[in-house]
């Protein structure tokens, strides 16, 4: 029998604060309209003064924890995946740790932007496959409202805060991840980046990108990443019940759904509701999707994003 990474439970954790299109074009020169028609948005949460990266992604873990019916001292690894961390160091995941009440555990954040869960999720299937580890908490936590620029309509009515989880276990037998792959090109640097950091200009900075080249990129690179992991798998476009994509754009759903010739009712779209949550998007959607009871165990998952970097993967997942 196979060692493999089975998604024991799921969770999720959004702002109390949800922000529609027509209340941010009172402040941003922007419309509901062209919000819906270019990207699919609808609504968004926003984090308020008391409401962090590291305490979504803790209300996301204990979510995740609970549905997995196991106690948060069984956990022994906790990879926590963003790109606006509580602090520079330590690790938010250690923050999550500590509110979990975990005495001892491995925990570390990886930072791979929109596609850090992914990055995450490979991480710690690695480490589960190799016995590194037999429980891990694996988390997507933003909240990109701190790092947007607020004068920039291009970008900041594109991006939401919030958090989701899994707790992955070890186990015998044909459910779990059945392949991973990831990718990175830092030529592309340019195109989608943050103007600030601690090494360089010793500020937080804010978000920067070129829209249409990334959306471009984004196409091409995650239907070609899909295509691989399915053939690791020894699957077709065919054998898939759900995909689960990161959530930046409904255009760029449906752009690579068609070229896999997968139908639009097997893509589960959260875009709507939860705008760009970055690396908290695939584990929110898979949350949402598991939660209202769509995805049913059993099911052949593929989990894809793409972002920053760039860096793009996917995963697929006999849930
Ligand atoms: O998660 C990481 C990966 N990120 C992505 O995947 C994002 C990928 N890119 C996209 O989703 C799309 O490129 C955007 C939604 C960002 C933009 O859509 P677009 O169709 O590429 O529009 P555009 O940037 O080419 O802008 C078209 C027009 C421009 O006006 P002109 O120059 O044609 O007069 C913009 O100034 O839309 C204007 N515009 C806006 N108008 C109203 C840009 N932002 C806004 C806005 N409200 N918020």
């Amino acid at each position: 029998m196979t060692r493999r990474s089975v998604i024991a439970g799921t969770g999720s954790a959004l702002p109390a604060r949800r922000v529609s299109n027509a209340e941010l074009a009172q402040s941003v020169d922007t419309s509901d309209e062209w919000i819906v028609e270019r990207t699919g948005i609808r609504f968004r949460h926003i984090a308020g003064p008391d409401e962090t990266t590291g305490t979504l992604a803790t209300d996301a873990a204990k979510a995740a924890i609970a549905s997995a019916g196991i106690a948060a001292e069984n956990i022994d690894l906790i990879v926590l995946a963003t790109a606006t961390p509580d602090q520079t160091f330590p690790a938010t995941a250690t923050r999550v740790q500590a509110a979990l009440g975990i005495d001892d555990c491995v925990a570390f954040d990886v930072a791979a932007v929109c596609s850090g869960f992914l990055y995450a999720l490979h991480v710690a299937d690695s480490m589960l496959s190799s016995g590194a580890a037999n429980r891990a908490l694996v988390i997507g936590a933003e909240t990109f409202s701190r790092i947007l620029d607020w004068e920039d309509r291009a970008t900041c009515v594109l991006f939401g805060d919030g958090a989701g989880a899994v707790v992955l276990e070890a186990r015998e037998g044909e459910a779990g991840i059945l392949a991973s792959r990831l990718h990175a090109d830092g030529r592309h640097n340019e195109l989608l980046y943050v103007d600030g950091g601690p090494s360089t200009t010793g500020t937080v900075g804010k978000l920067r990108m070129r829209g249409r080249e990334v959306f471009r990129h984004a196409v091409t690179n995650l239907s070609a990443v899909m295509r691989e992991t399915l053939d690791m798998a020894g699957l077709s476009s065919g054998d898939v019940d759900w995909v689960v994509p990161h959530q930046a754009n409904a255009r760029i759903l449906d752009a690579t759904a068609r070229k896999l010739e997968l139908e639009g009712e097997r893509v589960i779209v959260t875009v709507d509701q939860h705008a760009n949550t970055s690396a908290a998007s695939v584990p929110l959607a898979l949350d949402v999707a598991v939660r209202d009871g769509r995805i049913q165990r059993g099911n052949i998952l593929v989990l894809e994003a793409m972002g920053g970097g760039f860096t793009w993967g996917a995963a697929v997942v006999r849930y």
